[in-house]
């Protein structure tokens, strides 16, 4: 096990990490959770991370132990001890070489067995700082494909799509049909077949110069790199339109790209057996990652500096 974990604001190496078998984020996916990433070691949106994750507990009601400040400063303490360097990747994206990826897990805690929250004592504070791993190089050369899942006949997604939880067994499932078919993502589908979100990413369409994209109350997560993305295409000119994603637009549209904390800004040339356009990275694609790259890794920004920790 690569990496170096902190439980409750303890640091131990990844492999003697322990938490118990008790614990309700074991037992029953009854947790919270960040991903959160450095650039030039510097960790991004750090403020709208943690934003995020005082939102999703309080929607699931779990009390945070720690203020977003302790959170900030143990995030750091956890990715200034992982000084292990991943075995160059001759694969991977160059920018992510270095660079480390920390989850921030939040459990309700252990107790007595059984579904009750009453019944666990205090939450439990897991960071885990790992080498990133993001999609290769050829990934944003080439574009990936992208498996639609869901819609009026699959089980029934559970929980709060705005809060991020451990609750993962729709997403799990989404995921293993997306590889069965060979695709790298799952698009989740609603009931009425509209696109909302990817299983770990928010989902972008480019039709006539415009972005496309579900809006927050789709029954989506906020991500973060939506409202880098967002905040960019208002920059650059480019118009936004969040509406509803029918699949059938996503899938006629010029381009599509995917966003996420690892991924960035990745093109999607294949939804489901269909090209999308021409089934390369799109122009517009291009521009919102190159302004995202130059935001974000390029060390400067015109426009909003991104908040970094
Ligand atoms: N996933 N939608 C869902 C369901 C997600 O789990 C994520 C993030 C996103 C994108 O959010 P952001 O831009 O803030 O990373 C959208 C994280 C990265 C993960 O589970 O690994």
């Amino acid at each position: 096990m690569n990496g170096i974990v902190s439980i409750d604001g303890v640091v131990v190496p990844a492999g003697e990490a322990r938490v118990s078998v008790f614990d309700r984020g074991f037992l029953h996916g009854d947790s919270v959770y960040e991903v959160v990433r450095t650039y030039d070691l510097a960790l991004f949106e750090m403020g709208a991370h943690l934003a995020r994750l005082a939102s999703s507990a309080d929607r699931i009601a779990l009390r945070l132990p720690w203020t977003a400040d302790r959170f900030a400063r143990e995030v750091r303490r956890v990715v200034d001890a992982s000084q292990e360097v991943d075995s160059p990747d001759p694969a991977a994206a160059p920018w992510n070489l270095g660079e480390r990826l920390v989850r921030i897990v939040v459990t309700r805690g252990s107790g007595e067995l059984g579904l009750d929250p009453g019944l666990a004592v205090e939450p439990k504070v897991v960071l885990i700082a790992v080498p990133l791993r993001g999609p290769p190089l050829a990934a944003y050369r080439e574009g990936i494909s992208a498996w639609p899942f869901g819609g009026q006949d699959a089980p029934r997604r559970g929980g709060d799509p705005a809060a991020k939880t451990g609750e993962h067994l729709f997403h799990v499932l989404a995921v293993r049909e997306a590889r069965t078919h060979g695709a790298q993502e799952a698009l989740l589908l609603d009931r009425a077949g509209n696109v909302t979100e990817g299983t770990s990413s928010n989902v972008f369409a480019v039709s006539g110069g415009a972005l496309e994209t579900p809006p927050l109350g789709a029954g989506i997560l906020a991500g973060v790199t939506r409202a880098v993305v967002l905040d960019i295409a208002g920059r650059l000119g480019v118009p936004v339109r969040e509406g509803s994603l029918p699949l059938a637009r996503l899938e006629s549209a010029d381009e599509a790209f995917l966003t996420s904390t690892v991924r960035e800004v990745l093109p999607v040339v294949r939804v489901g057996e269909r090209p999308i356009g021409p089934a390369v990275p799109g122009p517009v694609t291009c521009r919102i990652h190159a302004a995202f790259r130059e935001a974000a890794g390029g060390g400067h920004n015109p426009g909003k500096a991104p908040a970094s920790v």
